[in-house]
């Protein structure tokens, strides 16, 4: 490919970034009603949510209702202290943050007869952080999701071929029940996962194990018919492919005392090409616009431009 083909590359990813974030209407035709809440896993098991997306719950308003409410509040299908409330249908509810999501209706019994609704937002997957968008465009990453603030710290991340990194989950606390029922997810949730880490697991063998399953086998805590288990610590378990992965322990009530960890990864940004045109936008996941994919994406140009310019003189 040459030089005007990156750049058609570049200018179409620009494009096509700047579509709309995504509507979801949950439940699709059926809206939001009373139904098997495994009717709502399923509906948001094969979606990407992301910052910016909104979440459209169709009702009959004094019908039904839509409160987002703590995880604590969706498991109890408490209706005490919600987060918002929306009482008019349709509703439109803008996802503006990461992490997870719980909708349920507070009308009496429509929660624990299955109308809740959990789901997990990742970042707008073209949003970089302020020290990503401060790399200098010498070192042309074209995958706009460097990794996080924390490792600013450590050397710079340009070196192709970086030696994947491991995480020993819950640090020196290790995989246990843990003291607070967010413990993993605040763990989990400064860190940059990328296709080839490693997490460790550290546990008393035979106290605990580990479990790698589906979303709703990790909403509703059950160990049956696992991706995969490890029973023998350390678990060393590597992360092989981009996504969400979700780990138990199956051992009885230990998830549902909150020993579950969630976490979300990303292709491999180091593995770039000495070009750096490999892993290209348009490439990951799901391309999505906002205001820092569009400076992005210049700045990918821009970037593309000096080279082309080192190569003709
Ligand atoms: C989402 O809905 C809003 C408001 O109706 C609309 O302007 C926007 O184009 C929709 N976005 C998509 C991607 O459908
Ligand atoms: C919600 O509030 C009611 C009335 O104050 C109380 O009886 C009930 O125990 C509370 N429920 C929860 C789950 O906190
Ligand atoms: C999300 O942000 C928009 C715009 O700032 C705001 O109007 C809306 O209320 C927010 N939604 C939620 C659920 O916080
Ligand atoms: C991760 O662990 C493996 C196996 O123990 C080891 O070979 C590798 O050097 C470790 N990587 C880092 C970045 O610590
Ligand atoms: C990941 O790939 C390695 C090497 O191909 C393999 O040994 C390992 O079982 C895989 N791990 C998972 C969790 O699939």
């Amino acid at each position: 490919m040459g030089l005007i083909g990156f750049v058609i590359v570049f200018v179409s990813a620009f494009v096509y970034e700047a579509t709309a974030a995504d509507n979801y209407t949950v439940l699709d035709g059926r809206g939001w009603t009373i139904t098997s809440q495994d009717d709502y896993r399923n509906w948001a098991a094969n979606k990407d949510f992301e910052v910016g997306d909104v979440l459209i719950f169709n009702f009959p308003t004094q019908q039904h209702d839509v409160a987002e409410v703590t995880k604590e509040a969706f498991d109890s299908c408490s209706v005490n202290n919600t987060i918002s409330l929306h009482l008019n249908g349709p509703a439109r509810i803008r996802l503006n943050t990461t992490g997870n999501h719980y909708f349920i209706c507070t009308f009496n019994g429509h929660c624990s007869a299955g109308q809740k609704l959990a789901i997990s937002v990742k970042p707008d997957e073209d949003a970089v952080s302020p020290s990503g968008s401060a790399v200098p465009p010498q070192t042309p990453r074209s995958s706009p999701s460097p990794r996080s603030t924390p490792r600013s710290a450590q050397p710079p991340t340009s070196n192709p071929g970086e030696t994947p990194d491991n995480y020993t989950v819950l640090d020196s606390q290790g995989w246990r029940i843990p003291s607070s029922p967010i413990a993993y997810r605040n763990w989990a949730a400064d860190k940059d996962f990328e296709v080839g880490d490693m997490l460790i697991f550290n546990f008393p063998t035979q106290q605990h194990d580990v479990a790698e399953v589906t979303k709703a086998a990790y909403d509703s805590c059950s160990g049956t018919n696992p991706i995969s288990i490890q029973r023998n610590a350390p678990a060393s378990i590597r992360l092989n492919s981009t996504g969400d992965h979700y780990f138990i322990c199956t051992f009885n009530g230990h998830c549902a005392a909150g020993q579950k960890l969630a976490i979300s990864v990303k292709s491999n940004v180091d593995a770039v090409s000495p070009t750096g045109v490999t892993p290209a936008g348009p490439s990951g996941p799901t391309p999505r616009n906002s205001a820092q994919s569009i400076a992005v994406s210049s700045l990918s140009i821009a970037a593309l431009m000096s080279i082309a310019l080192a190569f003709l003189h």
